[in-house]
């Protein structure tokens, strides 16, 4: 496909994210480079959603290290168990956070995110090799609806 999203006007939530799901496919799917594919699917959420942060941290060594994102500048390193992307990578699931105040040790990158959603990342062999991370400006902005596609696009960059 030409490198262009489409969405339509005034669809739900779920819709837009039915809408992005072949788009996505199309996008990473002649693309082995995860940091490259990292980088459109980055793109592609904040386009459609207008997310005030997405990106991911990769595992590199023992720590979490800033790689492809959309938004304002952030935190470049967090260690295991710090925070919301460090717990759910310790942890290997994902975190929905509806209020970062009332998360305990959550890393305030940026005083405008209030709500987050954090994912990890596999690749093929099904290591954990990084989190998505998504922070909005607005509490509960997330919920098992993000969580469920979120995990179905991880799952196509993990596949390619
Ligand atoms: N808030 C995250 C840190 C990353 S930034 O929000 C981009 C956390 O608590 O892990």
């Amino acid at each position: 496909m030409a490198e262009a999203l489409v969405m339509a006007q005034g669809l739900t939530k779920e819709e837009k994210y039915k809408s992005l799901i072949p788009q996505i496919k199309s996008l990473l799917g002649n693309e082995p480079d995860m940091i490259a594919n990292m980088a459109n699917l980055s793109a592609a959420l904040k386009q459609a959603f207008d997310f005030f942060w997405v990106g991911f941290y990769r595992v590199i060594g023992s720590e979490l290290v800033l790689g492809p994102f959309q938004g304002p500048v952030a935190c470049t390193r967090i260690r295991p168990g710090r925070g919301v992307c460090g717990t759910a990578w310790n942890e290997q699931k994902t975190l929905i956070v509806p209020d970062v105040d009332q998360f305990p040790g959550h890393i305030a990158c940026n005083a405008a995110s209030r709500s987050e959603i954090v994912i990890p990342v596999e690749n093929k062999e099904g290591n954990v090799v990084g989190v998505l991370d998504i922070d909005s400006s607005t509490l509960n902005a997330f919920d098992e609806t993000d969580a469920r596609y979120l995990n179905e696009m991880l799952q196509i960059l993990a596949d390619v």
